[in-house]
């Protein structure tokens, strides 16, 4: 039994094989209505639970749409509904599910929650972000930088920004994947110094970005940060909005990516977001096919 609980902690040649496969799964695709049904069914008779203590439009619709392409089902719960959020321990939470559920997918506040989940969980656990990571956006990342631009080994990533969660897995994967990351944004809100990941730091963005392959920027207020530094970290991190006078410093076919949601005009402009370098909404899709590779794989043994 596989959990997929981060990116630094599963081995390179095992993402390499997942996201072989999420390719070949869209490419297998190509054509059929959405809710048609895979050529292969790996989740046929299985049912996941699909846990969210945090709102989500993304992971909750390409979880349950790649779930069923797949052939199995799913169910869709909020943490405040569940006993979970009254009081009933995570470790009873998961042992319970696991008699009903053949996978868990989580999305909660404290990497602690899903990590005690998959130590009493005896079926696999996922990922579906934490305070700390976002390991399933980073593989979706990853499979549309390759589709657009090649291979990703030996590439500059920019991040231009916070150093949050969605950043980390980004570290987590320079690693893995051997690409090159620089993190340009305030020192405030630096990356935090533990992380598993590798990535060097510019401070001037312009300076950063230069001969970029990829250019990346997330929201300045993530969901476990406290709406009352809205106004501060905006003014800390202005100056590292992705616009396109950012953009230019970057090689020419450089690509842009947002994990969305997005505060248009805040973190980037709708200029580049809906511009040529953009490619946004192939993340979005390409959650979708990744997913499905790493539910495959949690299944595989
Ligand atoms: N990118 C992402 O995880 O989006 P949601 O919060 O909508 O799931
Ligand atoms: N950093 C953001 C990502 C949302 C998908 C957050 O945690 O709110």
């Amino acid at each position: 039994m596989r959990h997929f609980l981060d990116i630094h902690t599963t081995s390179p040649k095992e993402l390499r094989r997942i996201i072989d496969t999420g390719r070949a799964i869209k490419e297998a695709r190509k054509g059929k209505p959405k809710g048609a049904l895979d050529q292969e069914t790996p989740l046929k008779d299985h049912v996941v639970a699909l846990i969210f203590e945090k709102p989500s439009t993304r992971t909750r619709v390409s979880f349950d749409v790649g779930v069923r392409q797949m052939g199995g089902s799913t169910m869709v719960l909020s943490g405040a509904d569940m006993q979970l959020g009254h009081g009933e321990t995570i470790a009873d939470t998961a042992r319970v599910l696991s008699r009903y559920v053949d996978l868990i997918m989580m999305r909660t506040f404290e990497e602690d929650t899903l990590l005690e989940m998959a130590e009493h969980a005896t079926v696999p656990v996922i990922n579906g972000l934490t305070n700390r990571t976002h390991p399933c956006q980073i593989m979706a990342d990853i499979l549309t930088f390759e589709e657009h631009n090649g291979p990703i080994r030996g590439k500059k990533v920019v991040w231009s920004g916070d150093g949050n969660n969605v950043f980390a897995s980004f570290a987590h994967a320079a690693k893995q994947f051997e690409f090159d990351l620089v993190f340009t944004g305030p020192p405030p809100l630096d990356p935090e110094g533990s992380l598993d990941g590798l990535y060097s730091i510019v401070r001037d963005p312009h300076e950063a970005v230069e001969g970029a392959d990829l250019v990346v920027t997330d929201t300045w207020v993530s969901m476990h940060d406290p709406q009352s530094a809205r106004e501060r970290r905006h003014n800390q991190l202005r100056g590292y909005q992705v616009n396109r006078a950012l953009m230019d410093s970057a090689k020419p076919d450089a690509l842009f990516m947002h994990c969305l949601p997005a505060h248009r005009d805040d973190e980037a402009t709708s200029e580049v977001m809906d511009g040529p370098n953009s490619v946004i909404f192939d993340e979005a899709e390409n959650r979708l096919h990744a997913q499905k590779a790493v539910m495959k794989w949690c299944l595989e043994s």
